[in-house]
């Protein structure tokens, strides 16, 4: 399974939630190929938000190997599921999803019908706490992913 976690920079909320998804993924033994990237163009090529890192370091993640990147076409076709960070993240994605796209292009926090986990919060201006609140979000939300899509197959 290919997975695609999408938000605005692409060096706060999707770096961690691509860190986060291979550790859980891992921990469960698993067999997934994460990235992640930005609907914005500003951060390419950056290094995560260091507020990013040291949270996740802090449960022995290690993102500081990522580097920024825009969304591209061929993200669409490559990707089984698409997961942006927040509502307004999905919506620039389905601006430029193609008609004949093939991932399934969802908001992380309500990847199915009955997952109601709502938007991870932009922590960009906020302080450590706001990254650590982002962090326990995205963690609630990967498991809560693999429950769901492991327990339906
Ligand atoms: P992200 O956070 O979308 O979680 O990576 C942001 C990073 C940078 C900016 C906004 C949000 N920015 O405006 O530069």
């Amino acid at each position: 399974m290919k997975l695609l976690t999408v938000c605005l920079g692409n060096i706060c909320r999707s770096p961690a939630a691509q860190g986060i998804i291979e550790n859980v993924a891992q921990e469960r033994g698993i067999n997934v190929t994460v990235d992640s990237a930005g609907t914005a163009a500003y951060h390419i090529g950056k290094s995560p938000d260091r507020r990013s890192i040291n949270e996740l370091r802090s449960v022995g993640i290690d993102l500081s190997q990522q580097r920024a990147r825009q969304v591209v076409e061929a993200d669409f076709y490559q990707y089984d599921w698409i997961l942006a960070m927040d509502a307004s993240n999905l919506q620039n994605l389905k601006a430029i999803m193609p008609d004949d796209a093939s991932a399934q292009v969802v908001m992380f926090g309500e990847f199915a019908e009955h997952v109601r986990l709502g938007e991870v919060e932009d922590p960009y201006y906020g302080d450590d706490s706001s990254f650590h609140s982002m962090r326990l979000h995205l963690t609630e939300i990967a498991e809560s992913f693999f429950d769901s899509i492991y327990s339906a197959s």
